[in-house]
């Protein structure tokens, strides 16, 4: 099988020349490397003792434990392994790590990137398998429990600005994704759910440290899922920020849980980005979006809020009277829909946290969003390539939004509005879930961070050469 050469056509195929001319080189230089290393390490046992070869077996997977001699060179293991390593993105030799979020660097700085996923055929696969064999344990409680409220799922539909946490737990309780054998779980659930502490008298919003660190006590105690892990294999779900400084008294739960959150900010210590999910914040609709063909955007771009931060103040003190970027404070005196559905852009910008409901808004009116709020780790970001439907600016550059925004060419702009509309389906609520929306998307992102604290440290290094 020619490799070598299949792959370079494949890169020059899909990527043009430019990405040739800097891949060539790199694999050279990568290649060179490699063959410098395999010699060093094939050599090496005849200059130096025995314990520094003990450490070749870190360096030199393919060298066998029991067999001092080194592979011929003439099976060139390493151009193999190389090769194969290079062509992960549709060969056989795709690396799937989990827990590792997978962005890949655009090379050439300004290409578009028009690709609605990082990559469409791994997540299909994945998410195929993920459907199929992903099971979650939910610590059981009773109708009759006393904070059945906080517990159980809520009896009617969510609504409102923090839905997604609702909605979640609604959904998944019924889902084929719940198991009643912990021995078959690759996660539990903490079911409680903070929204509903926060309007229960008996634990209010001061309350909520306490009733987690207890609730954890609890489980730990009656069960031994808990203390296996430190919590590792748990997850939480919370739209509201107050959920960052609900887990004040649950420090296993902070740096071991995985926390399903809204309040995504990577800038705040309490969020890790790789470990923790960032749930979308999405104002539930579940009609169809209103004649989005036909509408008119007139508007270069459109924001309505509360001035609630200084990036919010920003935006008014640069772009108040502006005729073009549409930028409002306080109550609207025409429907918010009419901003949305009236505008090419749709501005998100950043107030108390970096996360508000307007993403998802812009995206179910067609509208392009405009990201304004520095460190959000945003929702899906290790599945969907944001670039592909959403302009991120930062806050520094709020003076240069019109050039930035009137810098897109009408072909660039129905580009990324033709994935919005590819987009919208992942975030989307529904109280029977369908194929990709939040809810199968959420579950995706969780699954990834299966597993990873079931490694048996002590065995791994020889079972995986
Ligand atoms: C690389 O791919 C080739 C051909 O597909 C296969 O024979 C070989 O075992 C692979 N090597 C590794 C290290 O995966
Ligand atoms: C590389 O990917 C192509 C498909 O794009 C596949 O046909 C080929 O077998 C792969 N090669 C290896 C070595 O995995
Ligand atoms: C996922 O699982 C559900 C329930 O079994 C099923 O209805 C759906 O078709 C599956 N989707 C995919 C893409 O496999
Ligand atoms: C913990 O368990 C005790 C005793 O069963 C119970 O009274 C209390 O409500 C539980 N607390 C939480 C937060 O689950
Ligand atoms: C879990 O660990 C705690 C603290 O060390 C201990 O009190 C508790 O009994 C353990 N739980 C189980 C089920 O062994
Ligand atoms: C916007 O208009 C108001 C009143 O017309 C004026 O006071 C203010 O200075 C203007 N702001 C900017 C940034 O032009």
């Amino acid at each position: 099988m020619a490799n070598n050469s299949s792959l370079i056509l494949y890169f020059s195929r899909n990527r043009g020349l430019v990405k040739t001319f800097f891949f060539i080189p790199t694999t050279l230089a990568l290649l060179s490397t490699l063959f410098i290393l395999f010699y060093i390490s094939t050599t090496s046992h005849l200059f130096f003792n025995h314990h520094q070869r003990h450490h070749q077996h870190k360096l030199t997977p393919f060298i066998l434990k029991n067999n001092p001699l080194p592979p011929p060179l003439k099976s060139s293991p390493v151009l193999v392994s190389l090769l194969n390593v290079s062509n992960n993105s549709h060969g056989d030799g795709r690396v799937r790590n989990q827990r590792s979020v997978n962005v890949p660097m655009e090379a050439n700085g300004n290409s578009v990137n028009k690709e609605v996923f990082h990559d469409r055929d791994i997540f299909l696969e994945d998410y195929k398998q993920m459907n199929r064999s992903f099971r979650v344990y939910v610590y059981p409680h009773r109708r009759n429990d006393p904070f059945a409220n906080v517990l159980l799922p809520v009896d009617f539909e969510p609504r409102g600005n923090y839905a997604s946490e609702s909605y979640f737990k609604k959904v998944f309780m019924k889902s084929h994704f719940v198991t009643k054998d912990p021995s078959k779980a690759d996660l539990f659930f903490l079911p409680f759910s903070i929204a509903r502490m926060r309007h229960d008298r008996r634990i209010g919003t001061e309350g909520i440290p306490d009733f987690i660190s207890h609730y954890i006590f609890n489980i730990s105690q009656k069960y031994p899922y808990w203390n296996r892990t430190g919590g590792a294999d748990h997850f939480y779900v919370a739209c509201h920020s107050i959920g960052r400084s609900a887990m004040e008294k649950a420090w296993e739960v902070k740096l071991n849980a995985i926390q399903v959150v809204c309040s995504s900010s990577y800038f705040i210590s309490g969020h890790i980005a790789h470990k923790d999910v960032s749930l979308p914040q999405i104002w539930p609709r579940q009609e169809d979006p209103p004649k989005l063909g036909s509408s008119k955007r007139n508007k270069l771009a459109f924001f309505a809020g509360a001035v609630n931060s200084p990036v919010r103040e920003k935006l008014l003190q640069v772009w108040r009277n502006d005729s073009e970027i549409y930028a409002h404070s306080g109550r609207l005196k025409t429907p918010y829909a009419d901003g949305l559905l009236g505008s090419k852009f749709c501005l998100h910008v950043k107030g108390f946290e970096v996360n508000t409901a307007r993403i998802a808004d812009s995206l179910y009116y067609g509208c392009v969003p405009v990201i304004i709020a520095n460190h959000y780790d945003l929702p899906f970001a290790d599945i969907l390539n944001w670039k592909s439907f959403s302009i991120v600016v930062a806050t520094l550059d709020i003076p240069l939004l019109k050039k930035i925004l009137k810098g897109i060419s009408s072909e660039e702009y129905l580009l990324l509005q033709n994935n919005v509309l590819k987009v919208r389906k992942h975030f989307q609520w529904h109280v029977f879930p369908s194929d990709y929306d939040a809810f199968y998307m959420v579950m995706y992102d969780l699954w990834l961070r299966r597993s990873s604290v079931r490694v048996q440290w002590s065995t791994s290094l020889d079972s995986n050469w």
